[in-house]
């Protein structure tokens, strides 16, 4: 039998009182000063003015409108660049949110540690810039890089564009720092690679979306800038080809094999002929658009591998089409045909985003039931997909065109009965937040969902920081 949170009186006025004492005016936004862009994130909620947003400029700042939210029995929802899918950021009504924006930037780059101490507002193409200035590389790469920040890719664990090398964003953390839901500052920003002394604190934080505590800055490993990059886009016929040219991009390019994305032909109509602007590397039309990347060390031997490793491929009648690129700018025009997803909020309006996580032998299997199960379903029913199967994710966005109210329910029941059938995760890598919570319990056992709860109940027993994300704190009936 699962027990209430604790119960503890809200005094929302005298909490807002003691936030204006303690902060600058500019600091503290309520009723009509609250901007548009800040009651919304990108998961078509529809939008909710909080109570206030708080935009402290330091730890500490942080810790202490923690704190002060806590004594008054007031919920916190973490703000970082609101480019989350999944509701995870989304503000909750009476609650204060804590935006991270005017905590922003690079505090150290330790060349010799090849690490970097950041902010948790700094915006992540910010953090790429500056490694890449000092001849080093970070990993992290998706397509909100400009608006999204760092704090936010770490809560949620984002996945994105380079994890078959380097892993997800906990992977790339050493040392983190973060304010606990009473307002303790836990301050851990460790550089070493190897620290095994006692729990790794920090993975609790990494991937909790803001519910466990609110991550403040970070230590993140950086890697040398890569001596050179060369990326093919292919056409290839059939499944089975893909799945036969990504086990030779992995023998063939070793560790050297930085992403492998699939775009099945419904996204690659989307990409390239209804976003505008998107010129298709290669031409005609193919079962599957795959694009290969290298990072390698150095151009004249790496350069030349990547060749022979594409004319094999051809050879052997894997793939059946390629542009290959001659230049950095020949391998940003093929990012961009997968980037094009960015667009389509834009060019197809209000859809529902999957990041579902698949065995790779099945995905196109999955495709096509998926596929047909909302055609069947979902009047005027538009799908594609496309992602980074090389990590076993697929995404898909799915919508019933010209629709005034999207049936996000039906469309959401549809595709994760189909995941939870194929034996597949409701999230590769965008997190739960509001949108999946219905469906955790697809993916997790009743004994993870109960760890679960356990954990939130210990360390945010008033249930006050980024309250009904994830996991609900009540186990339902029906489950
Ligand atoms: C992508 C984001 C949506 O891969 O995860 O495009
Ligand atoms: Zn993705």
């Amino acid at each position: 039998m699962s027990t209430l949170p604790n119960q503890m009186s809200v005094n929302l006025d005298s909490c807002m009182a003691e936030l204006r004492q303690q902060f600058p005016a500019a600091a503290v936004m309520t009723g009509d000063d609250i901007p548009q862009r800040n009651m919304q994130d990108t998961s078509y909620l529809p939008a909710v003015r909080p109570l206030a947003v708080v935009r402290p400029d330091s730890p500490e700042g942080i810790a202490e409108a923690m704190r002060i939210c806590a004594a008054h029995g007031v919920a916190v929802v973490p703000q970082g660049g609101l480019t989350g899918l999944a509701g995870g950021g989304h503000p909750v009504e009476r609650a204060v949110m804590i935006s991270l924006e005017r905590f922003s930037g690079i505090e150290e780059l330790d060349a010799d540690a090849a690490t970097m101490t950041v902010r948790a507002g700094t915006p992540l193409e910010v953090i790429q810039r500056a490694a890449d200035e000092a001849g080093f590389f970070i990993a992290l790469d998706l397509g909100a890089r400009g608006s999204c920040q760092i704090g936010g890719n770490l809560s949620t664990n984002a996945g994105g564009n380079r994890v078959i090398r380097y892993g997800m964003a906990k992977e790339m953390v050493l040392g983190l720092e973060y304010v606990l839901p009473d307002g303790t500052l836990v301050t851990g920003l460790n550089k070493m690679l190897k620290n095994n002394a006692g729990y790794d604190l920090k993975q609790l934080l990494l991937g909790s979306e803001g519910t466990l505590g609110v991550i403040t800055r970070a230590v993140l490993r950086l890697h040398p800038r890569p001596g050179c990059t060369h990326a093919a886009l292919c056409g290839v016929e059939s499944y089975k080809d893909v799945v036969k040219l990504l086990g030779a991009a992995r023998r063939g390019l070793g560790p050297m094999l930085s992403a492998f994305e699939v775009m099945w032909p419904d996204y690659w109509h989307a990409a390239t002929v209804t976003v505008k602007g998107i010129r298709a590397p290669i031409e005609g039309a193919h079962g599957f658009y795959v694009l290969v990347e290298m990072q390698g060390l150095d151009e004249a031997v790496d350069g030349h591998r990547f060749m022979a490793w594409i004319e094999q491929a051809f050879e052997d009648g894997i793939i059946a089409d390629a542009a290959v690129s001659q230049s950095m700018a020949d391998v940003a025009s093929f990012w961009r045909t997968r980037d094009a997803a960015a667009e389509f909020g834009t060019v197809l309006g209000p859809h529902c985003a999957f990041d579902i996580g698949l065995p790779v032998r099945s995905m196109d299997a999955f495709a096509d039931a998926c596929r047909a199960r909302l055609a069947a379903e979902i009047p005027n029913s538009l799908s594609v997909y496309y992602g980074h199967i090389g990590d076993g994710n697929l995404h898909i966005v799915a919508l019933s065109v010209g629709a005034a109210v999207q049936p996000g329910t039906e469309i959401s029941d549809i595709v994760y009965a189909t995941v939870r059938e194929f034996g597949g995760t409701i999230s590769a890598e965008h997190g739960i937040g509001l949108l999946k919570k219905p469906y955790l319990h697809y993916t997790r056992t009743r004994q993870e969902l109960a760890l679960m709860r356990r954990l939130k109940r210990a360390l945010d027993p008033g249930n006050l920081l980024n309250p009904g994300k994830v996991v609900d704190l009540v186990e339902s009936e029906t489950r």
